[in-house]
């Protein structure tokens, strides 16, 4: 199981010492949330702050682009650093094309929002390495998991087996991990339960388990 901690949640006065603290605690990757303000409310981080925790990180990171027309993005964001790039199906025209893209650079990951169907991901697992089922509404961390998801992960096992990453977002807890472990994730991406919790490692480890 991968662990992947959201740093929306982590104390953006002092990054450096929130990902060592997370690399600390056993991480395997960061994930860092791209919000633009239009595909969804919130704005968030720009590829200028990736470009600049990558020089204290040592573990990959996990680029969450919740941006609309991600073909104008993406490549400042590999060269920023970025060893994963996912994109919403629901964000661009032309899916094929950035996913392309991307995998010129770095691995390459799809994200599904809570309400959109797997049906529109069906002819692209092919061609991803992750896809990531939203548990939330994206746009901010806290939410509270939608346990609907729950089965829409365990559709999406079946439908890309076990050579891509299937990987969930939004209110992941030690309460819901085990249900998604046996739903078929492989990559847990968890902001406010980690950078809230006390200790990091404890909570890395109760996710885990
Ligand atoms: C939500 C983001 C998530 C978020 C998760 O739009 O994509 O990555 O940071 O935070 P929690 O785990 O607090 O729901
Ligand atoms: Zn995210």
């Amino acid at each position: 199981m991968i662990i992947s901690p959201s740093i929306l949640s982590a104390d953006f006065s002092c990054l450096e010492r929130e990902i060592k603290a997370v690399e600390r605690a056993g991480a395997d990757w960061i994930h860092i949330d791209v919000m633009d303000g239009n595909f969804v409310p919130n704005i968030t981080i720009g590829s200028c702050v990736v470009e600049s925790i990558r020089k204290v990180a040592n573990i990959p990171f996990d680029v969450h682009l919740m941006i609309n027309e991600p073909e104008k993005h993406y490549k400042s964001f590999a060269r920023a650093g970025a060893d994963i790039i996912t994109v919403h199906v629901e964000a661009t025209n032309s899916l094929y094309r950035v996913i392309e893209g991307i995998k010129e650079h770095c691995k390459a990951g799809v994200a599904v929002n809570p309400a959109t169907s797997l049906r529109a991901v069906e002819n692209i697992v092919d061609e991803i390495d992750l896809l990531l089922i939203m548990t939330v509404e994206p746009g901010f961390g806290g939410q509270k998991f939608i346990e609907k998801m729950i089965k829409k992960v365990e559709e999406a096992k079946k439908m890309i087996g076990s050579d891509i990453y299937l990987a969930v977002d939004g209110g992941v807890n030690e309460n819901n991990a085990p249900m998604l472990r046996k739903a078929g994730a492989n990559v847990l991406v968890s902001g406010s339960y980690i950078f809230k919790s006390k200790d990091y490692e404890k909570a890395i480890k109760k996710l885990r388990e």
